[in-house]
């Protein structure tokens, strides 16, 4: 069930760690259960029954879609348990329900490999390709023509982030993202955070098995989007431009609670590895994960023939503009799991699945008038301004014809009727003109010969138009601004676009260094302002003098260098000055990086209208760190420590049981910065296992393969070694 609606209210927020935090002086706390009146025996005794009633009505709740009490009365559970845990903290488990939040902030994801392969759905949007698929599994069966069958398992194709949650011993200890399909990014922290998500699984039915890792998508309801986009919105932040990416980006924070902010959603579709228990059928499988307590997708099917398959998809055309998530297609899955065995995979995808999407949704409206937008490279993008119009629940009132080609070949006048399109995470695009016979058309457009905000004589670079006034332009400023301030570098909250376009109208900011000496009084001056957020923009800016040198990096916006690149190089070269004097040899030392990406890179830094910038810049930092080793001036030059060791690099590392000097998630971060691989699972190509007190079944594995086990100290001696300094 998804129930977005009913996930804002305040019991289920609370169950989210987010209402109150430990601590927190409770207002209502005068109407708990005096919990704190318990004897450490009273409590212990009650303690577990009490999460179990929790998780009980966790379960009523987002499995069954069937809440048994109100949500105060949930409130007043989860209160008690509260109090309990802060009178007696060594009752405290990992898996209670109150635990959702708490973990530091990460300075980096973790790579981690996942239990099996997470392949990808082939897809189409052919009626005809899903019968060439239907007969071609029925023939691989040996299904005689004249019989039915086989039986398929028909789901709703979530458009959401695709994930793997590992429970161990029925605990959740790890959730994974898709990534490449063999390994993706560590995102547990904030993954426990999801009130869907059990944290432990429940054994009413049937026991948890020793190893189970599931496939669902995380995903956000519409509901709970728009309203998230209006907070934001009222903040001064830039809104999302769909659920999946506000998903994504809630899911890849290191901050745990920023993630628990955001109103995420699990549902689970898939067993991907499970040890101990054998289905034969994926309904039985599907069974089972909702008796464990992991919500399944509703208006799940079964069919028997294509006409069954057709007209579930068909149900869902229809119905799909209703529904509170976004979908973009069904999938129809073999049921008999044996047979899935017999047809097996390509390297890409089952043979036994087909995704059968949507054709994306198109509306007819008209284009009151053709917008140029410049943007922070200068380049010249024609917008189309339309009378607004609904296209798959969401109002359009602008779609962008790309550049000067684009808008040619199409022929997009203003005042045409045009055929708009809004597909995945697409921005809407004019897909095509609708002629009118009736009608005179206006001119062919043309783009202009100046740039529309400076002035300047544009220049033509292939299909593109660009300003050349890269330090003059007001345009190309403004969105450097925002680009430098958006979520994937500095991230300063409440510096978007219209705040950025004040900044530069008012003369308040020339230039990047220049956001860095804005005072709360000149702030609170701006229309729209106030004294409490000019304080806090203030604060959120100079809250960034220390960032990642990826970020930093990331928010200069070298061309070709995104978020991937940015990262790599920051890993490489561990200093901004390293980077910016790298020659183009060196450059192309980092994995990804070709002759023209270095070329592109060198003569950005190289020009000294950059150079200048970036020197004043860098000099408002406070430090630009790098993973593993601890900040480096903005400036500085690397002091050896947290350079690839050769004990690390390349390597594969396994952390399990409790460390005393460090945590486990910092251990894994300073083994990542020194070039090691760390995943959760012990395997044939496990190099290291560091096991701490208490290691179980990691260590008695690690054993089994003969891969090298050290022990806390001689992990840290190896650190020192490599230049950590852990004193600090
Ligand atoms: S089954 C290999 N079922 O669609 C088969 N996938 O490329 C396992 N997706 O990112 C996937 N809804 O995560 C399956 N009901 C559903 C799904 C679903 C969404 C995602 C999946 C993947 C993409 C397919």
């Amino acid at each position: 069930m998804v129930s977005g609606d009913e996930m804002t209210s305040e019991a289920r927020a609370v169950s989210n760690g987010v209402v109150s935090s430990p601590g927190e002086t409770d207002p209502d706390a005068s109407w708990v259960d005096p919990a704190a009146d318990l004897t450490l025996e009273e409590a212990r005794r009650q303690v577990e029954p009490l999460r179990d009633e929790i998780r009980r009505h966790d379960y009523l709740y987002y499995v069954e879609g069937e809440p048994a009490i109100s949500d105060e009365a949930y409130d007043t559970l989860f209160r008690r348990l509260k109090a309990m845990e802060e009178a007696y903290p060594e009752l405290l488990t990992p898996d209670s329900p109150t635990q959702r939040v708490g973990a530091e902030p990460r300075t980096d994801l973790p790579t981690i490999e996942h239990t099996a392969p997470m392949l990808s759905l082939d897809s189409t949007k052919e009626p005809a390709d899903v019968e060439r698929f239907v007969d071609r599994v029925r023939r691989g069966l040996g299904v005689e023509p004249e019989n039915p069958g086989p039986t398929w398992i028909l789901e709703p194709k979530l458009d959401g982030v695709s994930i793997e949650l590992v429970y161990e011993e029925g605990v959740l200890t790890r959730a994974v993202t898709r990534g490449n399909g063999r390994q993706g990014e560590g995102v547990t922290e904030n993954v426990r955070t999801i009130p869907s998500v059990p944290l432990r699984l429940r054994e009413e039915d049937r026991p948890a098995p020793p190893l189970l890792a599931v496939r669902g998508e995380v995903l956000m309801t519409l509901s709970a989007f728009d309203a998230l986009n209006e907070r934001l919105m009222e903040e001064g932040s830039t809104p999302f431009a769909n659920p999946r990416n506000a998903t994504s980006g809630a899911l890849r924070q290191l901050d745990s609670s920023i993630t628990a902010r955001r109103p995420l959603d699990f549902l689970a579709f898939d067993i991907l590895t499970i040890e101990g228990v054998r289905f034969d059928r994926d309904m039985e499988g599907l069974e089972a994960l909702k008796s464990w307590g992991l919500p399944v997708p509703d208006r799940l099917e079964t069919g028997s023939s294509l006409d069954d398959i057709l007209a579930y998809h068909a149900g869902f055309v229809r119905d799909r503009d209703t529904l509170d998530y976004e979908i973009d297609g069904v999938v129809v899955k073999l049921d008999d799991l044996e047979g899935r065995d017999l047809l097996g995979s390509t390297s890409h995808h089952p043979r036994w699945a087909l995704a059968f999407k949507f054709e994306p949704r198109k509306e007819v409206t008209r284009i009151e008038r053709i917008a140029i937008q410049v943007g922070r490279t200068g380049v010249l993008t024609p917008v189309a301004l339309l009378r607004p119009v609904e296209v798959g629940g969401v109002t359009v009132s602008r779609a962008t014809l790309h550049n000067r080609e684009e808008l040619e070949r199409k022929d997009v006048r203003e005042g045409d009727l045009v055929r708009v399109q809004r597909a995945g995470d697409v921005i809407p695009q004019v897909v095509e003109v609708v002629p009118e016979e009736a009608r005179k058309r206006a001119e062919p457009y043309r783009m202009p010969e100046i740039c529309p905000n400076c002035g300047t004589p544009v220049e033509l670079q292939g299909p593109f138009t660009r300003c050349p006034n890269r330090f003059g332009c007001a345009a190309q400023l403004k969105g450097r601004l925002v680009h430098f301030a958006s979520r994937n570098a500095l991230d300063i909250e409440g510096l978007g676009k219209e705040t950025a376009q004040l900044l530069v109208e008012q003369g308040l900011v020339e230039d990047l260094a220049d956001l860095f000496h804005l005072e709360a009084e000149a702030l609170a001056e701006l229309p729209g302002f106030a004294e409490k957020s000019a304080g806090n923009l203030a604060g959120a800016i100079e809250a960034r003098r220390t960032t990642e040198l990826r970020r930093f990096l990331f928010g200069l916006g070298v061309p070709e260098v995104g978020v991937t690149v940015a990262r790599d190089l920051a890993l490489h070269f561990r200093t901004l000055e390293a980077i910016r004097t790298a020659s183009r040899e060196e450059l192309e030392e980092v994995s990804g990086i070709g002759p023209k990406m270095s070329e592109l890179i060198t003569t950005f830094f190289q020009d000294p209208n950059h150079a200048r910038a970036i020197d004043r810049v860098a000099a408002e930092m406070v430090e630009l760190t790098v993973p593993g080793v601890p900040g480096e001036g903005a400036g500085g030059g690397a002091d050896g420590a947290g350079d690839a060791h050769p004990a690390f690099a390349g390597r594969t590392w396994v952390f399990t049981g409790g460390l005393e000097r460090l945590t486990r998630s910092e251990a894994k971060r300073l083994a990542e910065g020194l070039g090691a691989k760390v995943t959760g699972s012990v395997s044939g190509s496990t190099d290291v296992v560091v096991a701490g007190e208490g290691a179980g079944s990691k260590l008695a594995r690690a054993r089994e393969l003969g891969v090298e086990v050290m022990d806390e100290e001689a992990f840290v001696a190896l650190l020192e070694e490599a230049g950590v300094d852990l004193a600090g």
